[in-house]
């Protein structure tokens, strides 16, 4: 019977196949070791002589690493290995020897790994991250399709900027230009008029010229918009939607985040309510730290691990200078040089992970914001439009999906968070 290594906990006592990779393999004199893995699992196959057939027993010295075996077994449980199961091993089945794996069980720089990220995905390391991301997609899915939102995917080819022109993707379209989306908010916007409640998911694009262990070229966004919904129910959204998600991936992805070895005691406490600072307190406890910040500034990279440092749960800043933020934030009537965005920003130093706010929803204040911005008009007619049928207070965000896994994995740079990362100056495999 072929089973995955997944379910091997249902067939204690019984013969079974398991079909997979060698990934490592250690023999002395009488008893050989095997770990292979099929994708769903990592688990040792003991082989004994005497045990096990002959034969198997002379060809398991063929074996080498990501060699494809069938091995067939008894299932037995042994609360000492990884998965909690092993195989006493029958017989082994060779059904390709490979031949100079590239990548070995020695140290290799990260450039190689990422020259061969097609070979390094199958990395216990990889491996675990891959379904750490799963996880994360899943528990994002399952929290907005629980509470009444639609989901309605925004295109990849615009006509029209969201995110500011500098790190727009310019392409063709026959005979027109396009741009690769940056956001689909701007869209989720035109569905929120007609859902309600809405979301979409999918990959963003933005040419960011630098290397930096936060941006991608190409990453993943989910995006919910929630008509009639101002800045602070947009928080409040935020932080039941964070919360869920981690909680999730610490119940059911416990194991990858122990191959990982990540401190969960770090994410048990990230439950609602988050901390909220008003841009300018966020300001002063930075200038505090560090003198050389501007007051009006947007935040760097150490800006905002100054003021993640200070709490055990992700921090909210609001009240952003509108000078630095998009053409659509709604500005505060309280304070008419304030945005009414909102960041998220997560804890140990890994910086925003959701960007969003109250939309701007006055026809003539966006109309001169998009002149502000230098944006042409005839191009946002259609945005435009919902300000002018049915305007409503609508607000929603932006949470990327890679920041959000390398924050919860642990992991010091994005580019291992998605199975084939596009950054500056890599497009390979
Ligand atoms: O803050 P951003 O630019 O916000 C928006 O795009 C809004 N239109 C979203 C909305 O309100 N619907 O991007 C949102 C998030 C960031 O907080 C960050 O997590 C991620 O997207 N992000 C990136 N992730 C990886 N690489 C990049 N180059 C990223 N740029 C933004
Ligand atoms: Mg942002």
């Amino acid at each position: 019977m072929r089973v995955y290594i997944s379910d091997l906990s249902k067939y204690v006592g019984q013969t079974v196949e398991l079909r997979g990779w060698v990934y490592n393999t250690r023999s002395s004199g009488k008893v050989k070791f095997l770990q292979v893995r099929d994708g769903t699992g990592f688990c040792q196959c003991i082989f004994f002589r005497g045990e096990c057939d002959e034969s198997s027993f002379t060809e398991f010295e063929k074996l080498t690493q990501e060699s494809t075996v069938y091995v067939t077994g008894v299932v037995r449980a042994e609360p000492r290995s990884p998965g909690g199961y092993e195989l006493g091993a029958k017989n082994l089945e060779i059904k390709h020897i490979t031949e100079n794996y590239p990548i070995t069980p020695k140290e290799h720089g990260t450039d190689f790994l990422m020259s061969q990220r097609h070979l390094w995905l199958r990395s216990k390391n990889q491996h675990a991250i891959m379904r750490v991301r799963s996880e994360i997609i899943s528990a994002i899915r399952s929290f907005f399709d629980g509470r009444g939102f639609t989901l309605m995917d925004a295109p990849i080819f615009t006509p029209n900027a969201c995110e500011g022109t500098s790190t727009l993707f310019e392409t063709q379209y026959f005979d027109d230009k396009a741009y690769l989306s940056q956001s689909g908010q701007l869209y989720a916007e035109a569905c929120a008029a007609a859902h309600g409640k809405v979301y979409c998911f999918g990959p963003t694009f933005r040419a960011e010229k630098s290397k930096t262990r936060r941006h991608l070229i190409e990453f993943w966004m989910v995006e919910p918009e929630v008509a009639f919904n101002d800045m602070y129910d947009n928080m409040d959204l935020a932080e039941q939607f964070v919360e869920y998600i981690v909680q999730r991936v610490l119940t059911n992805r416990a194991d990858e985040l122990k191959v990982l070895e990540r401190d969960v005691e770090k994410l048990k406490p990230i439950k609602t309510p988050f901390p909220r600072l008003h841009y300018k307190e966020a300001a002063e406890i930075i200038k505090k730290e560090n003198p050389e910040f501007i007051i009006g500034d947007d935040f760097g990279a150490p800006d905002e691990t100054i003021i993640s440092s200070k709490f055990d749960k992700p921090v909210f800043v609001h009240h952003y200078p509108s000078a630095i933020k998009a053409f659509y934030m709604k500005r505060d009537p309280k304070e008419p040089e304030s945005a009414m965005g909102c960041d998220l920003l997560a804890t140990e130093g890994y910086g925003e992970v959701i960007g969003g706010g109250q939309r701007e929803d006055n026809l003539d204040l966006l109309l001169e914001r998009l002149k502000e911005h230098g944006l042409k008009q005839e191009f946002f007619e259609w945005y435009l439009d919902l300000r002018r049928y049915g305007a409503f207070q609508s607000a929603g965000f932006g949470l990327g999906l890679e920041r959000t896994v390398a924050w919860i994995c642990g992991l010091p740079h994005i580019r291992e968070t998605i199975p084939f990362p596009r950054m500056y100056g890599r497009m390979y495999p």
